[in-house]
């Protein structure tokens, strides 16, 4: 049964723990429940703001709108070839979704463990780590449109996917609520253990010859060493992208700063690592107010208990200027602010 709060607090629904509050809130278990919540006037005549685990927004004042928390569960496989088609309901829990597949053997999916969020969210960003992308299993989505109400499908080419980007976040903004989402996945694991401490955590566990579900721990392992836990300490990871730079421009940062942390892009340009770029300007670790850097891991900014939205926003502001002046480097943030 479809039941519509007002003025509720969003506290429990943000990774970054902050306290505001929306004028309405629905959680929707179905696509019927989309379609009823449609048809209700107080859905028609307010902004609305589509949530999963609210693990990659940040809110810097309430929402005044309906705000709507996809809890679409199930999960389902076929097999096709050496693959396995799997469809999961936007509402499962990403990592829940990451365990199913590993205990099943189907591989793809096992350097994105832990990430918090929804299966629903994935492709949004198109969620990334360890070597791996979303789009590298992504197969297709469902999506209900607001507009219509209709549910329609979109297929790999339609989504546009790049660098913590899709057409969801960008020229289909706000246009459609994706319901569920198809994965392929392999019987026959292609292991991926080339990404930063990935090998050394192996060696270290003894393990030569590694199974889905040995990265899968590995993976696991280095995450909780590096990245808070919002349970206790509220963010949402990496607060800005990794800046993307034309190789000219890299040739001045790299002239001044010749140990800077950068690698090559698919597209013959330079990533450069913001966490090493604002370690650099002195912020890691550091506590301003009620707010801060993560100790082990400087893109992380984090809520140390009672951070205002605004206050963190201000906060990654004085970053962006800081990293701006020592490198003439720009950053941009991924979290989404609200
Ligand atoms: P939300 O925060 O609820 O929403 C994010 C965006 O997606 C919003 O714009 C929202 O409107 C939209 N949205 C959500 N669900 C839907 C839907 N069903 N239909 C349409 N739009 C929707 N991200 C990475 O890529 N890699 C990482 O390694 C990583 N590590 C993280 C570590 C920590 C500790 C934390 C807190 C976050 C990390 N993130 C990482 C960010 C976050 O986990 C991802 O962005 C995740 O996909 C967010 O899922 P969510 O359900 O919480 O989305
Ligand atoms: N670094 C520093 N200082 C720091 C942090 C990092 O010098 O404080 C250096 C590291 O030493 C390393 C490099 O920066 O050489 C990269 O660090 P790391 O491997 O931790 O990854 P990242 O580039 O900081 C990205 C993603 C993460 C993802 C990891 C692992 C972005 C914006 N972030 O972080 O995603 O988990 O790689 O693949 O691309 C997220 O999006 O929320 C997120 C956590």
């Amino acid at each position: 049964m479809l039941h519509i709060q007002e003025n509720i607090s969003l506290k429990d629904y943000n990774s970054f723990g902050i306290d505001v509050k929306a004028n309405h809130f629905a959680e929707i278990f179905s696509e019927a429940d989309l379609q009823t919540l449609f048809e209700n006037e107080i859905t028609q005549l307010q902004k609305l703001l589509i949530i999963g685990g609210g693990s990659n927004v940040l809110f810097t004042q309430d929402y005044e709108g309906l705000v709507i928390k996809i809890s679409i569960k199930g999960i389902e496989s076929i097999a096709n070839g050496e693959d396995i088609l799997v469809t999961a309901g936007a509402g499962e829990v990403w990592n829940d979704f990451v365990n199913y597949c590993v205990e099943h053997g189907f591989a793809g999916v096992e350097n994105l463990s832990l990430i918090p969020g929804t299966v629903g969210a994935s492709p949004i960003q198109n969620i990334g780590a360890y070597g791996v992308e979303l789009k590298d299993v992504f197969e297709s989505c469902t999506a209900f449109e607001i507009k219509t109400g209709k549910i329609r499908t979109f297929n790999f080419s339609d989504c546009h996917f790049g660098y913590r980007e899709s057409a969801f976040k960008g020229e289909l903004k706000g246009q459609y609520i994706i319901t569920t989402v198809t994965f392929r996945l392999a019987s026959q694991p292609n292991i991926n253990t080339s990404y930063g401490a990935i090998e050394t955590e192996l060696q270290n566990r003894g393990i030569e010859k590694p199974n889905i579900a040995d990265v899968s721990a590995a993976v696991s392992h280095i995450r909780v060493s590096k990245l808070p836990d919002p349970s206790t300490i509220g963010n949402a990871g990496s607060f800005f992208k990794n800046p993307v730079i034309e190789k000219y421009e890299f040739a001045d940062v790299v002239a001044k700063h010749p140990d800077v942390v950068h690698y090559p892009t698919p597209d013959d340009k330079i990533k450069l690592a913001a966490g090493w770029l604002i370690e650099q300007c002195g912020w890691k670790g550091k506590v301003v107010g009620q707010t801060g850097t993560w100790k082990n891991q400087a893109l992380v900014l984090v809520n140390h208990g009672n951070a205002t939205g605004k206050e963190v926003y201000n906060f990654s502001a004085q970053i962006i200027d800081s990293v701006k002046s020592t490198f003439g480097v720009t950053l941009e943030r991924e979290v989404n602010i609200l």
